[in-house]
Formats: structure tokens, sequence, C-alpha cells
């Protein structure tokens, strides 16, 4: 078995859509109306924004691959680059996406190790991050890696306004 992270850059991009679209999809499809995942699915994923994200500064994508395959993505924002106002010494932990069929094996937590890593190495006192209230698989695992809730935001799903419980982790 081998595991690899590497950063990703616009050329990926059409594998960053792929790969977003399909484990957005599978994660939340039974929770939520046709209507209101595609809404969220054109708003979030389409190439130019991904384009604009993989652009901008202060956020930083890696994949991961198992077996050479590409299994996943980790999305790190830093200062402004942050979804909530947090101030220069915190790290965003915004997407961590495992596709369905390589759940299970460790991924998760390489790419949860590669965030905390890089937060140490920039010096940052704490890593936190946004998930919604009902994905108590997420939940579960950031709760192992030693995130406790810190606060909540909403946020609009289509026409739903839902709740993002905010965990955070202090560093040493
Ligand atoms: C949540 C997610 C990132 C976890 O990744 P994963 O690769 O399946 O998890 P791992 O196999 O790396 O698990 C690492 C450890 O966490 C534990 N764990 C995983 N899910 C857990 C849960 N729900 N509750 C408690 N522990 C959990 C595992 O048992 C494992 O423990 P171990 O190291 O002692 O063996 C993955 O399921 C996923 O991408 N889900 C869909 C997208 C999503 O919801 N992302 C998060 C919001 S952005």
């Amino acid at each position: 078995m081998t595991v690899k992270i590497n950063q990703c850059n616009q050329q990926n991009l059409q594998l960053l859509q792929e790969i977003s679209i399909e484990t957005f999809n599978d994660t939340f499809k039974d929770q939520n109306s046709a209507a209101n995942m595609e809404a969220y699915l054109d708003r979030a994923f389409n190439l130019k924004q991904l384009e604009k994200e993989l652009s901008t500064i202060s956020s930083h994508f890696f994949f991961i691959y198992y077996n050479e395959e590409p299994a996943g993505y980790l999305k790190i924002n830093i200062n402004d680059a942050q979804s909530e106002k947090m101030g220069d010494e915190s790290l965003e932990i915004e997407r961590i996406y495992i596709r369905n069929k390589f759940q299970g094996k460790g991924l998760g937590k390489y790419l949860i190790n590669k965030a905390i890593e890089l937060a140490i190495e920039q010096n940052k006192k704490m890593i936190w991050l946004g998930v919604w209230e009902k994905n108590e698989n997420a939940i579960g695992f950031y709760k192992k890696f030693g995130f406790v809730q810190t606060g909540a935001h909403s946020f609009y799903m289509g026409d739903e306004e839902q709740i993002d419980v905010i965990m955070s982790k202090t560093l040493k």
C-alpha cells in the first residue's frame, strides 16, 4: 500500500471538480433535496469558482493518492482566506474529502495530520473548521483528533438555512 500527498495546481482543476462533486453528492444527497444539492454543487464547485480558490494565495489544496489512485483531498486556508475572521494565528481546514471507496483506510488521518503539520510549521496557535451539524461521521472523526466545539454559524444549502458547528484544536 502506498500513500502520497501532492499539492494541487491549476492543471488539476478537472480532477478537483470531479472529486468534489462526487464526494459531496455521496455524503449529503440522502439528507438534502435534489434541488438544494444541485444549487450548492453549481455554486461551490463550478470550474471558475475552483480556479479562483486554487489561485488564492492563502488557500492550499492537497490531493491524496492511494496506490497511485486519486482518493481525496484537503483544502486549508490561512490569513484572510479563512471563512471566519479567526486571525493570523489560526489555520482553517475547509475540506477533507475522501472518496467513498477509500474511506476507513486511514487517509483522512493522513490529511488531518498534514493540516496539523502545516499549522505547526507556520507557528499557528490554533486549527479550526466548520462542519454541518448533521454530519455526525465527520464530527466523530474530528473529535477523535482532539477538536472540540467552540461555536456555530449558519450557511445556506440552496434555500435551506443550515448550521455548521465550529470545532477547534489548540496547538502547543
Ligand atoms: C470524515 C472523513 C474525512 C474520515 O476519513 P477516513 O479516511 O474515512 O478516516 P480514517 O480511516 O483516516 O480514520 C482515522 C481514524 O479516525 C477514526 N474515525 C473515523 N471516523 C470516525 C468517526 N465517525 N467517529 C470516531 N472515530 C472515527 C478511525 O476509526 C481511525 O481511528 P484509528 O486511527 O484509531 O484507526 C471521510 O469519511 C470523508 O471524507 N467523508 C466525506 C466528506 C466529509 O464529510 N468530510 C468532512 C467534512 S468537510
